[in-house]
């Protein structure tokens, strides 16, 4: 019998919801998959670069001319310099580059501060490195961090923080007194940071994303980790990148040979190409808070609650008006009856009571319309 090193790991629910709605040919808002093709030209690319026999290995840290441009883009948007040749690595997908990021700071005993609801593979990632996830819950309304709270968590043991802005699955997004507190809590400790900035194109309502890549005290402790995925929609190519200073840099990549070894070439030398080209976020944010605004029109005036989302393409709605069942089995219900799935956000909790669900809206307009109706009806026929 294997033991397990992460005996109460509940990563496979995440994938349920999926697994269901295909077994159910249910409309899939559950995991975020969207329905939009990547950009031709960069699909071209990619074609292109395969067929002239790009196959081999690329350099461990990636290839030079996608962590240039990844340089350039970084300095563009967040006034921060990193070093391509020493600063920047090209990550097998954002799972991969924040789980290497953990294990280059984390020790047998270490704390690890954990914002809750939080991305499912944060805390597995801790356990695997012999860390103790410390959950710290974002406050409702708006699932914001209670700065407080966390200065009560900090102690001698406290290695790392976890951070995401924009947040999956809230869709809340960080502010400049956020920052400035994070500043004020960990300057003069030798805390780490790993920041999730997977949305940072994705910020609506004429806020801006804020990188830990602008602020001087906090670039020089954190792994900022990004990826294309959500920009040009091709979240399965499995890209990403991490930024850190050299030294936490240095470590990360002696775990990244042995667990990665190499990062899909043709992509790379394909996005690199794409890149090349400057213009960039400002379209894909305007197309997702269209969506956002959308779909939240849609459900306007019905039993379910919408969170407000500042940023992502996530969009928490609960439920209170319809049922007190706990949201795995309303979430089931909403699948069987109303053919729609959606992920409960008890998913991203280590404790289970709530009542919300989570929505990807990276959708067809078509498609929000259709699981909107059947949401509507699903409500007439349920309200309490
Ligand atoms: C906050 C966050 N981190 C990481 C990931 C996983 O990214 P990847 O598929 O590139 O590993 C996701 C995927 O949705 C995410 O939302």
């Amino acid at each position: 019998m294997v033991q397990s090193k992460l005996p109460e790991t509940q990563g496979s629910l995440f994938w349920e919801m999926r697994r269901l709605a295909l077994e159910k040919n249910a409309i899939d808002m559950s995991v975020g998959m969207t329905e939009f093709e990547c950009h031709p030209r960069l699909a071209e690319l990619a074609a292109g670069f395969i067929k002239e026999g790009v196959s081999n290995y690329a350099p461990l840290e990636g290839i030079m001319s996608l962590r240039e441009r990844i340089s350039e883009l970084t300095e563009r948007l967040y006034g921060r310099s990193y070093s391509p040749k020493t600063e920047i690595t090209i990550c097998a997908g954002h799972v991969q580059a924040i789980s290497t990021a953990i294990s280059s700071v984390v020790n047998e005993g270490d704390e690890v501060i954990v914002f809750e609801p939080a991305y499912f593979t944060y805390a597995p990632a801790v356990r695997l490195n012999g860390g103790m996830p410390v959950f710290v819950p974002l406050k409702e309304p708006g699932f914001k961090v209670d700065w407080e709270d966390l200065r009560k968590m900090i102690n001698s043991k406290t290695r790392l923080i976890i951070l995401n802005s924009p947040h999956n699955p809230t869709g809340s997004v960080f502010g400049k007194e956020d920052l400035a507190q994070l500043q004020r809590l960990t300057n003069g400790t030798g805390i780490y940071i790993v920041s999730d900035e997977m949305f940072e194109h994705l910020v609506f309502d004429e806020q801006k994303h804020l990188s830990m890549a602008q602020f001087d005290s906090l670039a020089a402790r954190s792994f900022v980790v990004s990826s294309p995925g959500p920009l040009f929609h091709i979240n399965g190519w499995g890209l990403a990148w991490c930024l850190a200073p050299a030294p936490l840099m240095a470590e990360f990549r002696k775990i990244h040979e042995h667990q990665i070894y190499n990062v899909n070439t043709p992509f790379q030398q394909a996005l690199a190409r794409f890149l090349e080209q400057p213009a960039l976020p400002e379209e894909i944010t305007e197309f997702y808070q269209g969506k956002r605004n959308y779909f939240n029109r849609l459900l306007k005036g019905s039993p379910f609650s919408l969170q407000p989302t500042e940023g992502t393409y996530f969009q928490l709605v609960g439920y209170q008006q319809l049922s007190n069942e706990p949201d795995y089995q309303f979430a089931l219900r909403l699948l069987n009856e109303a053919g729609v799935a959606a992920t409960p956000l008890s998913v991203f909790m280590h404790k289970k009571n709530l009542q919300y669900l989570r929505f990807c809206f990276a959708k067809k307009n078509e498609t929000l319309d259709e699981v909107a109706r059947r949401l509507i009806a699903f409500a007439e026929k349920n309200r309490l």
